[in-house]
């Protein structure tokens, strides 16, 4: 599932990983335990192409999707609802465009795509991963402000 072999990386001269080996055979779950600081987050930029190897090689099956959930979880005066419709940028996208295109050709085109992707599901289905998630009615149309810490990194992983 992921291969790394001799991978070396340095940030500001102070070496996090120096010629590491890891093999992690499909279908295994794992876990990464280190101290604040050790290079799990780094681990994680270097697997998904965010950040480049000093030396060594990182090898994926191609064309797999990674799923990711950031360290920190999002805040503000959206809602976890909002939050969670937004991160369906592809949708987003879309949406926006329809508004501004002048060329009804293309207007076909993304109304054929919102089908496709059955956008006018896209609240119930938010509103589901979030409800299973432990977020009552109520609790989706309140801002995120109002959430602790890690009732926010639900909405992340939401
Ligand atoms: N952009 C950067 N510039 C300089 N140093 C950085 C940068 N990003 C990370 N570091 C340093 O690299 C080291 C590894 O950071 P990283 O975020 O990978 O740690 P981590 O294991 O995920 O820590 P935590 O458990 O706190 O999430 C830390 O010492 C950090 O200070
Ligand atoms: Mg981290």
């Amino acid at each position: 599932m992921i291969h790394i072999k001799d991978l070396s990386y340095r940030i500001g001269g102070r070496p996090l990983f120096e010629d590491a080996d890891l093999y992690i055979p499909e279908g295994h779950h794992v876990g990464l335990i280190g101290r604040n600081g050790a290079g799990k987050t780094t681990l994680f930029k270097l697997i998904c192409d965010e950040l480049q190897p000093d030396a060594g090689e990182i090898m994926l099956p191609k064309h797999w999707r990674i799923g990711l959930v950031s360290q920190h979880p999002p805040s503000g005066d959206r809602t976890p609802l909002e939050e969670v419709l937004a991160s369906d940028t592809e949708r987003e996208d879309l949406m926006q465009e329809l508004n501004k295109t002048p060329d009804p050709m293309r207007e076909a085109e993304i109304h054929y795509r919102l089908i496709e992707i059955e956008a006018h599901k896209a609240t119930s289905r938010a509103a589901l991963i979030l409800k299973g998630l432990g977020f009552s009615d109520e609790d989706q149309l309140r801002p995120l402000s109002s959430f602790s810490g890690g009732w926010r990194m639900r909405v992340a992983l939401a």
